[in-house]
């Protein structure tokens, strides 16, 4: 795309700290992780690789980890508590942050075909999420990822500047349909509704750890722009949507029986591409406690990367800034 990228800045595609070997696969997302066993707990010197990794690489891979759903819920927990998803059915009482996707010809995939972060109409989204893959199809049933914080560079400086201090209005759209006509049913929508209140997060947002900003707004539940009408604000979300569909930011995952999958929810986007059916599918997942979405602070100058493009000798930028 339009951005100068020096690729991994003259580091090595591979680095190894506590016997944990971190690879890069992606450009802008995705390492793959080996030397560990998920089987028991990682050392603490091992766990800081993998949790650094996470947020350098945004979307970390384990492959052939043959985990129980109690190792999956107890490397999850090394990271923070684990959260229950308030729409998907659960395993109940004894694991109801365990949520286990089986599709096939009976279950059709439903509703992960569009781009997202996970729960972004929560106050406090997960800080990411783990999936692993159980029974993979023959062909078919990859994930794609992007990189939003990579999505967020790719904007032209006066956009970046548009958008800082915007505030997106986050909704669980998705998951109305999921309540039937009947007086019980609407009745639940309403108590849901009233739980889960639309939010606002910043259109940009600002990664807790790694500080970097990050285009945070989804097509799955961001319904609008605060202060915008309903014109302006579908132009300018339908313009930001695209920013996940440039191919230069994203990664496409192929699972394998026993692959895990951890994205950093706060700066990524995932679309399950359901192409796959009727083959089966069966996977697990948790997610991992986040905190409040944080943003840039309304536009001014500093907030905003340094000016992309260096002009032609004699061109007049017309306002262009210089770095600070
Ligand atoms: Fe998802």
């Amino acid at each position: 795309m339009n951005k100068p990228f020096e690729f991994n800045q003259g580091r090595p595609l591979a680095t190894a700290r506590a016997g944990v070997t971190v690879t890069k696969v992606g450009v802008h997302l995705g390492a793959e992780i080996s030397g560990v066993d998920l089987r028991s707990p990682l050392a603490d010197d091992q766990f800081k690789v993998v949790e650094d990794a996470l947020v350098e690489h945004e979307l970390i891979i384990f492959r052939r980890q043959d985990i129980s759903s109690n190792n999956l819920m107890d490397f999850g927990r090394r990271f923070n508590e684990l959260t229950v998803h308030p729409f998907a059915p659960n395993e109940g009482k004894n694991a109801p942050e365990l949520i286990k996707f089986r599709n096939d010809e009976k279950t059709p995939p439903y509703g992960t075909d569009v781009w997202h972060s996970d729960e972004t109409f929560r106050a406090e989204p997960p800080m990411a999420t783990i999936l692993v893959a159980k029974e993979v199809p023959q062909v078919g049933g990859d994930t794609m990822y992007v990189s939003m914080s990579a999505a967020y560079e790719g904007l032209s400086d006066r956009m970046q500047q548009f958008v800082s201090g915007l505030e997106g209005i986050h909704d669980m759209k998705p998951f109305r349909p999921l309540f039937g006509k009947s007086e019980e049913e609407r009745k639940k929508l309403q108590h849901f509704e009233l739980m889960y209140p639309p939010q606002l997060h910043p259109v940009v947002s600002i990664h807790p750890v790694s500080k970097k900003k990050v285009l945070f707004v989804n097509p799955q539940f961001t319904v609008g722009i605060n202060g915008m009408n309903e014109n302006e604000s579908r132009a300018l979300l339908d313009l930001l949507f695209r920013q996940a569909l440039v191919p230069e930011y994203q990664f496409r995952h192929h699972w394998e029986p026993h692959t895990i999958a951890m994205w950093d929810n706060r700066s990524t986007q995932h679309y399950a591409i359901h192409d796959y059916y009727p083959q089966r599918r069966y996977m697990e997942r948790v997610t991992i406690k986040g905190g409040p979405v944080s943003g840039v602070p309304r536009a001014d100058l500093s907030t905003v990367r340094r000016l992309k493009y260096v002009a032609p000798a004699g061109v007049d930028t017309h306002g262009g800034h210089k770095p600070h």
